[in-house]
Formats: structure tokens, C-alpha cells, sequence
């Protein structure tokens, strides 16, 4: 059984290989959790606006974000300069949402949705490469560095999002500190520009936008389990209070020099 599920519009790119069927089921289960969400981690918007701000974007730059959710950061540069972007997700649901917003927002830049898993993105080299919040794609922030940075032009910026341990208390086994975080970032080759950490508030605050989201969404059809996802979003913010102990959230931006 499946939510019914929009049509993907034409101008996305489904890229080959992808298998669309497996991608709406397997991603289903979050689409109650996010649906209503323009940013789809424990970022606020003046803490996106700064990560945006380190990466000096500017007309005529070519970008790349991996796993990019609703498209929100690539929609905000794309509103201010004339640039070529490239979005990509393997979830049919934030790309045709990501899609959607598009034809909302005044762009003087252009955004593509492209429809495939972050490990076969385009190898470009682009000005700038993201992935905010999808690190697992390549086994952790070691991998996610290795693979923005094989697709930036020297001379270009890469941002990667990922949770680290706290400064002021032993990280679980196997997280990676601040410090091991920027060895991993000079080992490939790039050189730390900054490290934007979210506040407590915002990570709050992305919860109860979960929650909230999934409350919604679960009202709109009372009584069917696929669209119920409330116990799923209780479970996931035990396990982010836990994390929060122990754990912050941030994005790197660094250069690969030239
Ligand atoms: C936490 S969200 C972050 C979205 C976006 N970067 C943002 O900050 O708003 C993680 C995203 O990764 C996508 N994702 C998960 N696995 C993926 C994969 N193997 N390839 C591409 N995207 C993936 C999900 O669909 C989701 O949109």
C-alpha cells in the first residue's frame, strides 16, 4: 500500500539507473515528517544564510548540492544570482516538491532536479559542492569530504553537514571530533574556511517542526497508518535528545586551494 503519489514533472532528470517505485516506497515514511519544511535539518535560516554566505557564490558559478531535500538553499542562490545549479535527491518526494517551489520563486538563476542517489552525481568539477545531511551516502563526513571534493574546481567550495561530538564531553565511539573533523578535511586536499554549528534552539526547533509536520499530516486522513508517522517522529526526537547530549550539529565550508 502507497500514498498516492504526484506526477514527477518533465523537466526533472531521472537518472538512469534509478529504480522510481523502490524510491517512493522507501522514502515514504518521511515525507509526513518533512512535507511542510523548507529546510530539512537543525538549521535555521540565519544559520543556512551564513553557511551561504562562506561559500561566495557568485553569477555565472556552476553548483551542485547533494541530497538536496526541498532545494531550499539552491532556490535562495539561484533567487540572487544568475547561476547554473544541479539539485539531486533519491527521494521522488522532495525533488517534486523541490520541483513545485520552483515555479514559485522568482529565480534569476536556473536549478535542474535531478532524480538518483548522491553517489552517482555528476563529477562536474563545479564551483561549488554540497551535501548538508546525507553523510551516510558515503559512510560517513571522511567519505562525504573525499566526494565533494572530487568535484570542485580548484579554486572552488565545498560545504558538508554532519553531526560531530560535543567539545565538552567524550563523543561516542566511532564520532568524530572538531578536530579530527578538520584533519579529515586537510587530508583531502581542502583547506577549512569555517564551521557553522546550530544552536541548541535550533535543533529545538527542527523538532517541532517535525512534530508539528507529522501531526498534520496524520489529521489530514485520520486513521491510515501509512500517514500516521507521529509515533515514528516521537521516536526520532528520544533519539535526538539523546544525541544532543553528546552531539552538535554543523556544516564545514572549506576551499580546495589552486
Ligand atoms: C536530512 S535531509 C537534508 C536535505 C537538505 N540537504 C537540507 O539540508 O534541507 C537528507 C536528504 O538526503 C536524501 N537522501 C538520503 N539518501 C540519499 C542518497 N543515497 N542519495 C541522494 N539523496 C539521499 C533524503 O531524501 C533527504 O532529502
Amino acid at each position: 500500500m502507497t500514498i498516492p503519489t504526484p506526477e514527477i514533472p518533465r523537466e526533472v532528470v531521472i537518472v538512469p539507473g534509478t529504480d522510481v517505485d523502490d524510491a517512493w516506497e522507501r522514502y515514504q515514511p518521511f515525507e509526513p515528517l518533512h512535507f511542510q519544511q523548507d529546510i530539512l535539518n537543525p538549521m535555521s535560516d540565519a544559520e543556512l544564510e551564513r553557511v551561504m554566505e562562506a561559500l561566495a557564490v557568485r553569477p555565472g558559478m556552476r553548483l551542485l548540492d547533494i541530497a538536496c531535500g526541498h532545494g531550499e538553499m539552491l532556490l535562495r542562490f539561484a533567487q540572487r544570482y544568475r547561476i547554473d545549479a544541479i539539485g539531486l535527491d533519491e527521494s521522488p518526494w522532495v525533488i517534486v516538491r523541490a520541483a513545485q517551489r520552483t515555479a514559485r520563486r522568482r529565480l534569476v538563476g536556473t536549478v535542474r532536479w535531478w532524480l538518483g542517489s548522491g553517489t552517482e552525481a555528476p563529477r562536474g568539477p563545479f564551483d561549488v559542492v554540497t551535501c548538508i545531511g546525507a553523510s551516510w551516502i558515503w559512510h560517513g563526513f571522511a567519505g562525504t569530504v573525499a566526494a565533494v571534493g572530487d568535484r570542485v574546481r580548484p579554486g572552488g567550495r565545498v560545504a558538508v553537514g554532519d553531526l560531530r561530538a560535543r567539545d565538552d564531553v567524550d563523543g561516542p565511539p566511532g564520532i568524530l571530533t572538531r578536530r579530527d573533523q578538520i584533519a579529515v578535511i586537510e587530508a583531502a586536499g581542502l583547506v577549512p574556511i569555517g564551521e557553522f554549528v546550530s544552536a541548541d534552539a535550533s535543533w529545538t526547533a527542527y523538532q517541532q517542526r517535525i512534530l508539528a509536520n507529522a501531526e498534520a499530516y496524520a489529521l489530514a486522513t485520520p486513521g491510515d497508518p501509512l500517514r500516521d508517522r507521529r509515533q515514528m517522529a516521537a521516536e526520532w526526537l528520544d533519539d535526538h535528545r539523546r544525541d544532543r547530549e553528546r552531539l552538535v550539529w554543523s556544516v564545514w565550508v572549506a576551499e580546495r586551494p589552486r
